[in-house]
């Protein structure tokens, strides 16, 4: 897989800024059946840096030339989910961001996307941001579920 067009890596980047409104919409619905304590410091800093995510991805496709498409919240049901199980569905959103931008950060043709060298610099260095920090969410999230003996390795 290569991506060495604009607009294709504005659209895959739109995808990315999808699933992380999707992962936040996931963590309220977990806050909902979490108690307050440790879970939740690590679930709300991983809501906030989500946002951050999503002005980073802004920026990186206003970088290509287009928009964000808008996206519509989504609804989950962790109701009938213990502590564990609604954690390591959290975890699978990170995997997934994880190795998305991991794969768009390796697969993308940057010199053939006919931009200026300052812009390519720029792309490159959100994804690669975006990259560390996902690493970073997996390892609290991991962390949270070795504290009560759960072993969930995705890297
Ligand atoms: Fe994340």
């Amino acid at each position: 897989m290569k991506v060495n067009n604009a607009s294709i890596l504005a659209s895959l980047l739109s995808w990315a800024y999808h699933a992380e409104g999707d992962e936040e919409d996931a963590i309220y619905y977990a806050l909902i059946d979490i108690p307050p304590g440790d879970d939740w410091d690590s679930l709300m800093k991983i809501m906030r840096d989500n946002e951050v995510h999503k002005t980073m991805l802004e920026e990186a496709i206003a970088i290509l030339g287009h928009k964000i498409y808008k996206r519509e919240p989504r609804k989950f049901d962790f109701s009938g989910f213990d502590r564990n199980r609604i954690l390591e569905s959290i975890a699978k959103w990170e995997k997934f961001a994880y190795y998305y931008y991991l794969y768009l950060y390796r697969n993308t043709e940057f010199d053939n996307l006919e931009l200026e060298a300052e812009s390519i610099e720029k792309l490159k260095d959100i994804i690669d941001s975006l990259i560390k920090w996902e690493k970073k969410h997996i390892e609290i999230v991991n962390k949270l579920l070795e504290n009560f003996g759960v072993r969930y390795r995705i890297i």
